[in-house]
């Protein structure tokens, strides 16, 4: 059936049941399509970055919020991010083979994640999905798919990763992150998959619009082999290639909205739209959880957000209760009824999707009134519609004639400063002889449901939210190897525990990025560099300890302070940046590609562990080397504050230890100690008394 042919079938429904009722409820003409579930992703890039550090306890909490079923937003699907070292967002994650020579499955969080919420529910769906990939899958190239049966190993070895390293069972697989996709290489995916005893992972192509369904409809060993097109932020519309390929249709990564009221209302509509207007049956959103650092990309589009592990204060926003009203009372392989018979569009505005269990006994009714202005989404643009308050009818026919009654869920989002009704339980309504009258206001969501399972979970507050504490130690002792250091958020390159050459050492951080990665971003990133802390930051102490280890090394390493960008715009950052090169050299710049040389020199520098501290105050900066003062200079105004970082001059190995952040008061002291046999004038700043 054509998308078309849908549309006039509801129109006539429409015309037709207004002197009858105004929701029909009949599944006397057989169903619609499967409902596959209701996801949220995490990655793409390292967005559950500061999650995985929080103190057990409220860490628990968060992630009952997300996956226990009949608590919170109970999601049908978790989407992870298979790390490819580069930037994808709001940071890099880690790939299983940074180099062709080596493979480790202890790297990053999403293996964590992924079994964490099968703790919490076994029958929730994985999906892994690549942004980026190491540099070697080029085969001397900038592309993946220089050589596709390469890439299906990578791929393919990373799922069986899963299964040999943590029991996880990976159900669905993506192409290439809203990248070009390659018939030749989702051929060979699917045979490496099968090769390998993957049969049952099915192919979701391709992340991006609905151009693929073109081809599916021209090519049917692809058609045979794609189980669902993925488009992104579809606007709640598919085209009339993707309906007709008749392939399953889903919403593979949207929302991506602020989240506040009106996330929630974007959220709430397209969950039941997406089906209503674009027969999409799975609707993931990006991203699962809002914990990455303010001040990069797209802070707070998650469903949730979690930002303090060193408070452990995190705030369960509206989306997560928006999802309930469908997940808590509908499963994977439930099924919507037909357009015009449970589906469709309100009278006066707003949407329905009636969902029926596989053995056509249990009945959701998810109705949404999100009004234009409080439900917009961050992408695509959304047309000007009108939703007034109503009244209207429900009639149920043929199996559910006899109900008597139905539970009621409700929200309404509030837009006043009052707090929104999130996800209440009220009176069941009664139906009389399959009747029943609805009064609908403006932004409210509504289930009725047979099922009597929904929960509106909760914990007691979480503790209250407080700055990033300082002063900050990290010696990396504490870590499982190849861990991610946690308050370190790599924006290029990754960063690893490993033990170090120098047992004095013990464990210490790795640059491990030898090669630039195969781009997700526009540009390719050089100068890997991990950001930490609090944006804000205007005055603040900064020191590490360094080696640069004698093969595949980089070329130089910096701590920086006032570090003002991410994300996929980490190569334009500024900041106050001291570099020091193994060849006696060191530079101050203003920026990370130091266009903006502000000071530079030679500094002692031998084979083995050194120490950089950097302070900088007002518009003052001051540098030592292994604590021995080196510079006091002058610094421009812009940036006014910003993160703390440490980094490296280009890929390739070093070596980091004993990470201190404190503030200006307290590296004033260690400079002072620092400087204390220099008596330059231009070290007034330094000596001169508090
Ligand atoms: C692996 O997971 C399956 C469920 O997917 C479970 O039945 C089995 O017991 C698990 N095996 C181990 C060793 O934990
Ligand atoms: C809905 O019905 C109630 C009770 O019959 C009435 O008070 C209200 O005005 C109606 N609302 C609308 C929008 O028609
Ligand atoms: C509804 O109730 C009537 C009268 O008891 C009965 O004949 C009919 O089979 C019932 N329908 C269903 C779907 O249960
Ligand atoms: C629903 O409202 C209509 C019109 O106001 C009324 O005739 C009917 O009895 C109501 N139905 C129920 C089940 O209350
Ligand atoms: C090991 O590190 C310590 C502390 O940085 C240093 O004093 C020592 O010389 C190093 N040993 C070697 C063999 O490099
Ligand atoms: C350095 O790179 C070579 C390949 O160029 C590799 O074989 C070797 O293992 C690397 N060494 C380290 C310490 O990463």
């Amino acid at each position: 059936m054509t998308f078309v042919a849908y549309i006039a079938v509801s129109y006539q429904v429409l015309l037709i049941k207004q002197s009858t009722a105004d929701i029909i409820i009949d599944d006397s003409l057989g169903y619609g399509r499967d409902f596959d579930g209701i996801g949220g992703l995490s990655g793409g890039g390292a967005t559950s970055k500061l999650l995985v550090n929080y103190p057990q306890e409220q860490r628990d909490q968060i992630l009952d919020f997300l996956f226990k079923p009949n608590f919170g937003a109970s999601l049908q699907i978790l989407k992870v991010e298979i790390g490819g070292d580069a930037q994808s967002t709001d940071g890099t994650e880690a790939s299983h083979m940074h180099n062709s020579w080596e493979e480790n499955y202890a790297r990053g969080y999403e293996w964590w994640l992924m079994v964490e919420a099968k703790k919490r529910n076994p029958n929730i769906k994985l999906y892994a999905l690549p942004w980026g990939f190491p540099g070697w899958i080029g085969q001397g190239t900038r592309s993946p798919y220089a050589n596709p049966g390469v890439l299906a190993d990578y791929i393919v070895r990373w799922i069986n990763g899963a299964r040999v390293h943590y029991n996880l069972t990976i159900d669905y697989i993506g192409i290439w992150n809203e990248k070009q996709y390659d018939i030749t290489y989702i051929k060979s995916l699917r045979s490496v998959l099968d090769q390998r005893g993957f049969q049952d992972v099915l192919i979701i192509a391709a992340d991006e619009k609905w151009e693929i369904s073109a081809d599916i409809k021209k090519d049917t060993d692809l058609a045979k082999i794609v189980h669902a097109v993925g488009c992104h932020y579809p606007g709640t519309l598919s085209s009339n290639d993707a309906v007709s390929t008749g392939k399953k249709l889903w919403a593979s990564e949207d929302y991506s909205t602020f989240n506040d009221e009106i996330g929630a209302g974007c959220w709430a509509r397209i969950l039941n739209q997406n089906y209503v207007n674009g027969l999409m049956t799975s609707t993931i959103s990006w991203n699962l959880i809002a914990s990455y650092y303010e001040d990069l990309p797209y802070y707070r589009d998650g469903l949730m957000t979690a930002v303090q592990p060193w408070s452990g204060n995190y705030v369960v926003q509206s989306p997560i209760w928006v999802t309930a009203h469908t997940t808590q009372f509908t499963s994977i392989g439930w099924k919507y009824l037909t357009h015009g018979n449970g589906v469709g569009k309100l009278p006066k505005g707003g949407s329905y999707v009636a969902l029926v269990s596989p053995a056509g006994s249990d009945l959701t009714v998810v109705i949404e009134t999100m009004t234009h202005d409080h439900s917009i989404c961050i992408r695509p643009a959304l047309p000007k519609y009108t939703v007034k308050a109503q009244n209207v009818t429900i009639t149920l026919k043929n199996h559910f004639v006899n109900i008597t009654h139905m539970n009621v869920w409700f929200s309404k989002l509030s837009f006043n400063g009052t707090p929104s009704t999130v996800f209440i339980k009220q009176n069941p309504l009664v139906f009389v002889s399959g009747q029943a009258n609805l009064s609908l206001g403006l932004d409210e969501m509504i289930t009725l449901t047979t099922l009597s399972e929904g929960v509106k979970g909760s914990y007691p507050p979480p503790p209250s939210s407080k700055p990033f504490p300082l002063p900050y130690k990290d010696n990396f002792e504490g870590y499982s190897l190849s861990e991610e250091p946690f308050m370190l958020a790599p924006q290029i390159g990754t960063l690893e525990v490993v033990k170090s050459q120098n047992t004095s050492h013990g464990q210490v951080v790795r640059q491990m990025v030898l090669h630039a990665p195969l781009k997700w971003c526009p540009i390719t990133l050089s100068f890997p560099y991990a950001v930490i802390g609090d944006h804000n930051w205007r005055n603040l102490f900064i020191e590490i300890d360094f080696e640069i280890p004698d093969v595949n090394a980089t070329d130089g390493v910096f701590v920086a302070a006032r570090v003002n960008e991410g994300g996929c715009e980490a190569f334009i950052a500024h900041g106050i940046y001291f570099f020091a090169f193994p060849d006696a050299r060191y530079i101050v710049a203003n920026d990370l590609a130091r266009t903006k040389v502000l000071s530079q020199g030679s500094l002692p520098y031998g084979k083995g562990w050194h120490t950089l501290s950097l302070l900088v105050q007002e518009q003052k900066a001051v540098g030592a080397y292994d604590k021995k003062g080196l510079f006091s200079i002058d610094i421009p105004t812009i940036p006014q504050s910003g993160f703390g970082a440490v980094g490296t001059d280009n890929f390739g190995l070093a070596d980091f230890d004993n990470l201190y952040i404190a503030t200006h008061e307290e590296g004033r002291a260690k400079m002072k100690n620092y400087f204390r046999h220099h008596v330059s004038q231009s070290l007034y700043f330094i000596h001169e008394q508090n």
